[in-house]
């Protein structure tokens, strides 16, 4: 290692509790805010750290959380190491010193506090520099509960944990926010040391601080003012107020980048979205997973739109629901989608197509120009340009084993309430009569007609009832 690499850090995640105030069977750390679970967030916001490892201490639940820390995609190496029973935080932390090198600086984090930003823990690490014990810690107006920094001029002494805390000390407003970075040989050997001898009988890890103090290593506090990065989640009610102040903040970020919120009270982004200028979106809106909107896009109000990127220029109706799942759904410049359209994995719409309400487009190409306005799917179906497909007109793609897809070439017009029983070619510039179910391909330029052929019976009288 040269003498200006940074330190090394691995993180330590305490997730072991048992939440009991959630009333809930998923594990706390379970619980999701924005879409994604507690614990998740704290990973991913190490990993945006670039820490070497991480290291999870399970307990509660431990059955349900571990399958997920250790599922494919984590971004960091992660290690699940049990505690079990849960005598403390300190206790909790015990458990990870074998899985923890000696070389690096360790940041303990806190599984069910989700909105902590990477370049406060950067700051965090920072002060640490690999010689000092550097703590977080905030001001609040009402401290119950929480640690309490104890100092001695400008010098932290102790954190003093509320039930242990004298009156004096409970007038202090400066709490310790659950979050640390220390040195890791150190905090091993503080780690040893320390007792359950307290008002909880529990092994508490912000003892660490007096035996720092003991040792004459410095012990540096990182204060921030941002009360929601070391918000913890106890509770449904905190959980619910923690999204809405979440969501309240990526809306403002999203409006800084040009994107108009009629509402940003009543939106909500669970993933990620990239808005380019003068996009619009209307109230009750919800975004999953990774959406992209092209300039000038417009979103009706109530729409649900996941896994999907929609060109500039095109239009969303209300009520409209998108999800691409994993193959994704494009839409193209200056389309019209809905109201009440349904878009799934693999629709790829061009330019200008116009879907209407309730259509259902799925695994479908649909060229530019082409247009279903009303009542109607499309599944496994390959759409040339300007086709105009009939309302209630269906493919018929699924024989009860396998798939099959439908070709309809350009500029065919397949009239209303339609079966195309797919595998099946309709010809460019053919025309399907209504009410036909076609079960062979057919030419270009071709009229086909199947279905009953019309009888009408000349002043036909209708039966009498009977006297
Ligand atoms: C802790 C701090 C307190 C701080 C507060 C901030 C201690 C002794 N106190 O208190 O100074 O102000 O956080 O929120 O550390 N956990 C385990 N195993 C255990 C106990 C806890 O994994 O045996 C986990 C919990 O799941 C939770 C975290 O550690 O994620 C914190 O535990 P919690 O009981 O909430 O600590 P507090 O009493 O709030
Ligand atoms: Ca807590």
């Amino acid at each position: 290692m040269s003498l200006n690499a940074p330190i090394p850090v691995d993180v330590v995640v305490m997730a072991a509790g048992k939440g009991t105030r959630m009333k809930s069977r998923l594990p706390k750390v379970l619980q999701r805010l924005a879409g994604v679970p507690l614990v998740q967030h704290v990973l991913n916001t190490a990993a945006r750290l670039n820490a070497r490892s991480a290291v999870v201490i399970t307990g509660h639940g431990a059955e349900q959380v571990e399958p997920l820390l250790l599922a494919p995609g984590q971004a960091l190496a992660v290690q699940c190491v049990r505690q079990e029973p849960q005598l403390g935080t300190g206790h909790a932390v015990q458990q990870a010193v074998p899985a923890l090198a000696d070389d690096g600086v360790v940041v303990i984090l806190s599984g069910d506090v989700p909105l902590t930003q990477p370049d406060t823990l950067q700051a965090l690490i920072a002060q640490c520099g690999g010689q000092q014990l550097a703590l977080l810690t905030i001001d609040l107006a009402d401290p119950t509960g929480y640690g309490r920094i104890v100092r001695q001029g400008e010098q932290v002494q102790a954190i003093v944990e509320h039930k242990d805390a004298s009156p004096a000390q409970r007038q202090i407003q400066e709490v310790y926010s659950g979050i640390m970075a220390v040195p890791a040989k150190q905090l091993k050997v503080w780690l040893s040391r320390i007792d359950n001898q307290n008002a909880q009988g529990e092994y508490y890890l912000t003892d660490v601080v007096k035996l720092a103090v003991a040792d004459g290593v410095p012990v540096v506090a990182h204060k921030i003012s941002d009360a929601l990065q070391v918000a913890g989640i106890n509770s449904p009610v905190q959980l619910a107020e923690l999204e809405r102040a979440h969501q309240l903040r990526q809306a403002h970020h999203l409006m800084e980048q040009g994107v108009r919120l009629k509402d940003p009270a009543r939106f909500d982004l669970r993933g990620q979205l990239d808005g380019a200028q003068d996009v619009e979106i209307d109230v009750n809106c919800i975004f999953e997973g990774r959406v992209s909107l092209g300039e000038g896009v417009k979103i009706g109000a109530n729409c649900v739109i996941a896994n999907c990127t929609i060109a500039a220029g095109a239009v969303v109706h209300p009520f409209t629901h998108i999800d691409g799942e994993k193959l994704g759904v494009s839409v193209g410049e200056g389309a019209l989608i809905g109201p009440f359209a349904r878009l799934r994995p693999g629709a790829q719409l061009g330019a200008e197509v116009h879907i209407g309400n309730f259509v259902e487009v799925k695994n479908a190409t649909m060229a530019q120009g082409a247009k279903a306005n009303h009542l109607a799917y499309l599944g496994d179906a390959t759409v040339g340009e300007r086709v105009n497909y009939g309302a209630g007109s269906i493919t018929a793609n699924y024989d009860g084993a396998n798939k099959h897809r439908t070709v309809i070439e350009s500029d065919v017009h397949i009239g209303s309430n339609c079966v195309l029983v797919a595998p099946v070619t309709i010809g460019a510039g053919g025309t399907v009569g209504g009410g036909s179910t076609i079960t062979k391909s057919t030419e270009p330029g071709a009229l086909s007609v199947a279905r009953g052929k019309q009888v009408s019976i000349a002043n036909w009288a209708r039966p009498q009832k009977k006297k």
